[in-house]
């Protein structure tokens, strides 16, 4: 019998693992990041159909501006083309794009390209896409605390009474606070600065596959394995209580 799905309604992806799929093949480790884009073109689609509220992508971390800046140049040019290409399509499907992450080095050029595709999209209720662009989970606590702290001594907020919404509230994203499913492609079993605070009781799912072979059946035996975990948030469940 067909088993009935659990759509995990928050969903992150670690999107890692395209280096090596070039490599495997004598390419060079660019080629991976093109070859990754069809899996971005699949999976986003896909998470449509599923019926899942929000998607973030992580794309680029805090970390990894120490590669090759022939690499860096690289995957900033590749962006900006992925988002030229796709926005539209992805507008269709009622997908709302929004970034996470600091604005700051990223090069004018792609910036203005995603604030096109969020300003294109900005409207719809259709899927959350967010796109982790430099994006560090300790990074973007630290920019928490500093709105925090000003808060703080502007006197809007008292000291005493900062609890888990205060910093749920100075998120990125702070409509997304607990996310279901976090799924990490290529096997690393690490976390890499995704999402810190977020996945404090998120399911974890870790693949072999590598990114650029991520397809939808694959985020299908992902929301299937969701399905089978049993979740208790720190309590037991109502059967072993008497
Ligand atoms: C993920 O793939 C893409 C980015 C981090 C930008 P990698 O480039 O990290 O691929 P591997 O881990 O070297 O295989
Ligand atoms: C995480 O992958 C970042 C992205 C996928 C964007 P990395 O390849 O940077 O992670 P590490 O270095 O293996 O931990
Ligand atoms: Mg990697």
């Amino acid at each position: 019998m067909e088993e009935k799905l659990k759509i995990p309604p928050n969903v992150a992806i670690v999107m890692d693992g395209n280096g090596r799929w070039a490599t495997r093949r004598g390419l060079p480790r660019t080629d991976g990041h093109l070859a990754g884009e069809k899996a971005v073109g699949e999976i986003v689609p896909a998470a449509v159909d599923f019926g899942i509220q929000a998607l973030t992508l992580y794309a680029f971390s805090t970390e990894n501006w120490k590669r090759p800046l022939e690499e860096v140049r690289f995957i900033m040019n590749f962006n900006r083309e992925l988002l030229r290409k796709r926005t539209d399509e992805f507008n269709k499907l009622n997908v709302k794009i929004r970034f996470l992450g600091r604005k700051g080095r990223i090069p004018p050029s792609l910036r203005r390209q995603m604030e096109e595709s969020s300003e294109t999209t900005k409207g719809n209720s259709g899927l959350k896409l967010n796109i982790a662009f430099n994006y560090g989970g300790r990074a973007e606590l630290v920019d928490a605390m500093r709105e925090i702290g000003r808060e703080v001594a502007r006197g809007k907020i008292n000291p005493e009474r900062i609890n888990e919404k205060t910093i749920n509230r100075h998120l990125y994203a702070p409509d997304i606070v607990d996310y279901d499913l976090f799924i990490r492609t290529a096997g690393e079993m690490r976390i890499s600065n995704f999402l810190l605070w977020e996945i404090a009781y998120t399911e974890l799912y870790i693949t072999d596959v590598l990114w650029p072979d991520f397809d939808r059946d694959c985020l299908l035996q992902a929301i299937k394995e969701y399905g089978r975990r049993t979740r208790k948030f720190g309590d037991i469940l109502p059967t072993e209580k008497s």
